[in-house]
């Protein structure tokens, strides 16, 4: 059986983006593959965190998964931290990565921008992502569109190691969706939706109240023709809206099309606003409960022991391989 690994990082509630782009597929994927899904906790601290926030945000990410479906009997779900061979593989791969790959990334050249104080994690968050992924010998990694250059420098730190050391490790590909691989923003649909936009009108979180997201995509930034028509490159907005309502409701965009032909963008916002509603609200019912309940510890101790079994022995096989402590007999 094939494997795959994935992660989100919990630095706020995820939005519709990260549902679509990432969590909804995991969902699919569980059923074929055996499936690590992870809370990336160490990746959200190359920014700043307030503590308390954070371990609110992992908790909530992690009852998210659940309530999208994640099945934690068939699929491992763990935080980051939790398993410290992360931690360790990371160190060893920033030792094979070169500081001029780490600068060309383009979420480095992003986050870094006109910032004073960018701290050494933020260069080297990739290969720490490397070591998520090869730790468990992932054959998949399913991502949106935004972390396809990750996954490149993953499979060249892994082949550069297999060369250099010893050829221990599978070379991952990603697995990106034909359609809401990138779910924009609803203020700029230029821009990819994120959830550390600081216009919160330009994200929907999972979490928002129906009223929340009826007026949020009542005020997407459209165009002014009036045709509700699948166009990225002229009519941006429209095309992202289209999108979203063809993910979630299992429908091909041409025939939504069709069904608003001769309509305005008033009825159509409208419907897309419910879609996304009546695909949120199950998920916010089963995640109130799961929030109160001692479930979700009870989830989360079991995947922290069944990734440290796996990720423990890879671990080991590259300090082998890099000469790293003593040989023991
Ligand atoms: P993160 O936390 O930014 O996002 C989690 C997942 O959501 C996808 N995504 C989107 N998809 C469609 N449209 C959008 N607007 C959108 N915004 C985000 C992301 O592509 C991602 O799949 N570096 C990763 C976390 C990570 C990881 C890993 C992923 C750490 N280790 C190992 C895969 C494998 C990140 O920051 O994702």
């Amino acid at each position: 059986m094939k494997t795959i690994f994935s992660g989100i990082q919990p630095s706020g509630t995820i939005t519709l983006g990260n549902y679509i782009g990432a969590m909804k597929q995991f969902v699919d994927l569980q059923e074929e593959y055996n499936c690590y899904f992870c809370i990336v906790d160490q990746h959200a601290i190359t920014v700043p965190q307030d503590r308390l926030t954070l371990r609110q945000n992992t908790r909530s990410l992690a009852a998210l998964y659940i309530a999208s479906g994640i099945d934690p009997d068939k699929a491992t779900l763990f935080i980051q931290s939790e398993v410290p061979a992360h931690a360790q593989a990371g160190w060893m791969l920033q030792c094979v990565a070169y500081i001029g790959e780490l600068e060309r990334m383009t979420q480095f050249k992003d986050k870094s921008a006109g910032k004073e104080a960018v701290s050494a994690g933020l260069l080297t968050y990739p290969p720490l992502m490397a070591a998520d992924i090869l730790l468990y010998n992932a054959d998949l990694v399913p991502v949106g569109d935004d972390q396809k250059q990750h996954i490149e420098l993953t499979r060249d730190l892994a082949e550069r190691f297999n060369k250099k050391y010893n050829d221990i490790f599978t070379i991952p590909e990603a697995r990106i969706a034909k359609v809401g691989a990138r779910i924009m923003s609803l203020q700029d649909p230029l821009k990819k939706m994120s959830k550390s936009d600081v216009n919160q009108k330009g994200f929907i979180s999972m979490l928002d109240t129906p009223k929340q997201i009826e007026k949020k995509i009542k005020s997407a930034v459209t165009d002014s023709e009036g045709i509700v028509k699948y166009d990225k490159e002229n009519k941006p907005g429209i095309s992202n809206l289209l999108s979203i309502y063809s993910i979630l409701t299992n429908r091909p965009i041409n025939e939504i099309e069709q069904s608003y032909e001769g309509k305005g963008y008033g009825d159509f916002k409208a419907d897309v606003a419910q879609v996304v509603i009546e695909a949120v609200e199950p998920i916010q019912a089963r995640y109130n409960q799961l929030m109160e309940s001692s479930e979700l510890d009870a989830i989360l101790d079991h995947g922290a022991e069944k990734a440290n079994r796996a990720a423990s022995k890879m671990v080991k096989k590259m300090e082998n391989a890099m000469g790293l402590g003593r040989k023991r007999k």
